[in-house]
């Protein structure tokens, strides 16, 4: 079957607002290839500002990088999914390594913020991932399945079908290290069929699954390329406006 492709780009803690504005005013000019959808996940203060630049760009959608886990209160600086729904946000990133490194996110957690994000009704990019220790003990898949299992299957079918999965070892993030075509490939299977085993063939099939860690203009077309990957989620090539062009253009 044809999964959707898709070009996410995390800006994570960069640029200020004018520049940003900027950046995401050229992506929606881009030349944005049929059946692939580009996701920006800006800082929070620009998310409003973004989704009313984008409406009216079809393939080019806006995505948060974070939420709350509870619906609202006392939780000074935060942002609920509630809030995100509130301005039209459609999406929003969990689970990613940052988060789970320097905020204490764990798999119990992340759940939580799956459910609310859900009851919200936005799409999520849920990140997983393992750490070169892991890697080297040869234990990566067994971590990140149990990361997808303790985060995601308590979720029905029909709900987990609506997800986004993005495949970002530790490893390569923000390293210039890659992990190689064959990596990925065997990650991204090892995770479809963890999600076939639980919930179907046909359910696991039609998630897509980003590969992220240092995707640049010069690798991406490789690692796209390979049949159990459905893009990318990208860090620093996503903030030069050329190169991540032609990310988009390389499925
Ligand atoms: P990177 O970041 O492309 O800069 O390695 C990827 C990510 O963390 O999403």
């Amino acid at each position: 079957m044809t999964r959707r492709k898709i070009a996410a780009g995390n800006w994570k803690m960069n640029m200020e607002f004018e520049e940003g504005m900027e950046l995401a005013r050229k992506v929606s000019h881009m030349d944005i290839p049929d059946g692939v959808e580009v996701i920006l996940g800006v800082p929070s203060l620009y998310l409003k500002p973004c989704v009313d630049m984008l409406l009216h760009v079809p393939k080019v959608h806006v995505s948060a990088q974070n939420c709350h886990q509870a619906k609202k209160g006392a939780y000074t600086g935060e942002i609920a999914a509630g809030m995100l729904e509130s301005i039209s946000c459609p999406k929003v990133i969990l689970g990613h390594s940052e988060r789970r490194a320097y905020f204490q996110e764990d798999n119990a957690m992340l759940a939580e913020k799956v459910d609310r994000a859900l009851e919200h009704g936005l799409e999520i990019i849920f990140c997983c991932g393992e750490s070169l220790d892991t890697r080297k003990a040869g234990e990566q898949n067994a971590f990140v399945t149990n990361q997808l299992k303790e985060s995601l299957f308590h979720l029905s079918a029909e709900v987990i079908s609506t997800l986004v999965i993005a495949y970002e070892p530790i490893w390569a993030i923000g390293t210039g290290e890659t992990a190689s075509p064959e990596q990925a490939q065997d990650m991204h299977a090892a995770i479809r069929s963890f999600i076939a085993e639980q919930y179907g063939q046909e359910i696991a099939e039609q998630i897509p699954i980003l590969y992220g860690g240092s995707v640049k203009a010069a690798n991406a077309q490789q690692i796209f390329g390979q049949s159990d990957v459905d893009g990318g989620l990208v860090g620093g090539a996503s903030l030069d406006a050329e190169q991540f062009q032609q990310i988009i253009q390389s499925f």
